[in-house]
């Protein structure tokens, strides 16, 4: 088995540093029967949007195994379980909550917390009610209120219990992928589209995060978001122009607004029919301060100019590359974190994203992912460099704890540490479990010995 180690004087090995696994609601609960339909479920069954032509109905069965589920992430030994809760498990369309749904969520906080594990939870991980999708979803600015409501009610159940909540995972993806190239949920397309859904995705946090704050004062509460470092290929002025730009329009179009209340000056590029609409007030509410900021990293992304002005996409340029086609690029999430750190005024950070998809097979109950294992180690290092370089992280989660709907690529790429086999159900830890496991559990033994 290959090792994940880090330097015996790293501070990720301090007692109060979290290690932890990550999932999401839709990814593994299946049982759409207990809750109402979100935009996936509709997303799914049209033709040709999902790879593999799968759907959430099942996914890992988690609704039904979850017991089993969370005693496998006690016995990883890790300190913090992130999950997401399904937003039409817990609400009626009528605003009323949705009993059985809220209290499969009390269940299951109580039981990692029995199990002595902290539990991060996000209220958003792009489940979105179809009903509110029915009326514009996040083009419609009421669907910010309406997730403010249902931030409420799980912050009046919950906010005892949680030690962190986020409004949103990734609201790039929701307004980019979901809104713009229609490549996610609920497929629309356009930058006017997209920026609008932005925009309204932001206020829903911000909305949110008034709400959780006051109902739950004591959980660590903010955002989680993506970042992909936008490098060019060539040295040319004209393609870093255009990465800058990318970087602006991807990355910063989310945190800018949060820590400094305005969007970056990319939006002044746009054409006034694509500008989002900003009522007054919008921009305080979304710029609360938050407490902590989570930050899902997988690659970085390479652009060059379009020839007119804006950006483009380039293929990856290294050959190694994951299952995903992503390139493995550990120094890039250093210079990341570092950057962020340099430029913004930043909250604590939590890792809450960082993994690899491979081409896993699983032979006599046993998958060597070793490509994986090495992933973790070289990007948990990355990790320890940036804090080394004044950059305050204090948690990493590793995505994911089981292999699980991979959105449009649906169970065709494995994220996995622990194997699923959909057909059974079985959950079979790969090698990358047992590494990241022995790696979380030798933190013990310095403890004992009073190493911090
Ligand atoms: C992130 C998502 C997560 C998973 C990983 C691979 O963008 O938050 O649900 O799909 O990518």
């Amino acid at each position: 088995m290959k090792d994940i180690n880090l330097p015996s004087n790293s501070k990720m090995l301090a007692q109060d540093f979290l290690f932890g696994v990550a999932t999401s609601s839709f990814q593994i609960e299946g049982d759409r029967k207990g809750r109402l339909d979100n935009i996936w479920d509709t997303f799914c069954e049209k033709e040709g949007t999902i790879s593999d032509s799968t759907n959430g109905d099942v996914a890992c069965d988690h609704i039904a195994l979850w017991r089993e589920d969370v005693a496998l992430i006690e016995a990883l030994g890790v300190d913090a379980y992130r999950l997401s809760i399904s937003w039409p498990r817990v609400m009626k369309q009528d605003g009323t909550v949705n009993e059985v749904g809220m209290q499969f969520y009390v269940n299951l906080v109580n039981d990692v917390i029995k199990r002595g594990m902290k539990v991060f939870v996000t209220l958003y991980h792009w489940d979105l009610p179809q009903y509110l999708e029915d009326n514009g979803g996040w083009l419609n600015r009421d669907t910010a209120y309406a997730f403010a409501k249902y931030a409420e009610a799980v912050a009046k159940v919950l906010g005892d219990k949680v030690y962190s909540f986020a409004t949103l995972n990734e609201p790039f993806c929701s307004a980019y992928l979901g809104y713009e190239a229609g490549i996610h949920a609920p497929g629309k397309t356009g930058m006017a589209n997209g920026r609008q859904a932005a925009h309204h995705l932001l206020l829903a946090h911000g909305l949110a995060l008034k709400v959780i704050n006051r109902l739950s004062p004591t959980s660590q509460n903010g955002i989680v978001l993506n970042f992909s470092n936008c490098h060019t290929t060539t040295n040319s002025e004209e393609d870093k122009r255009a990465a800058k730009l990318a970087d602006d329009y991807h990355n910063q179009w989310y945190l800018q607004p949060i820590i400094e209340g305005k969007y970056p000056d990319v939006i002044d590029m746009l054409d006034a029919d694509s500008k989002p609409e900003i009522l007054e007030g919008d921009m305080e509410i979304i710029s609360q301060p938050i407490d902590y900021l989570g930050i899902n990293y997988y690659t970085r992304t390479l652009y060059q100019s379009d020839g007119k002005g804006w950006f483009e996409i380039v293929p990856p340029s290294n050959k190694v590359l994951t299952a995903m086609g992503w390139e493995i690029t550990p120094d890039a999430f250093t210079d990341l974190l570092v950057e962020l750190n340099e430029r913004y005024d930043l909250p604590p950070i939590y890792i809450t994203e960082n993994g690899a998809a491979m081409d896993d097979t699983l032979d006599n109950s046993e998958v060597i992912d070793d490509a994986r294992t090495a992933y973790f180690h070289t990007h948990l290092n990355a990790v320890n460099d940036a804090i080394e370089k004044g950059v305050d992280v204090r948690g990493y989660f590793a995505w994911s704890l089981m292999d699980n709907f991979e959105w449009a690529l649906g169970y065709s790429k494995r994220f996995g540490i622990v194997y699923v086999d959909y057909d059974t159900q079985k959950r079979t830890l790969k090698q990358s479990a047992l590494a990241y496991s022995k790696l979380v559990k030798s933190r013990i033994n310095r403890y004992i010995s009073g190493i911090k």
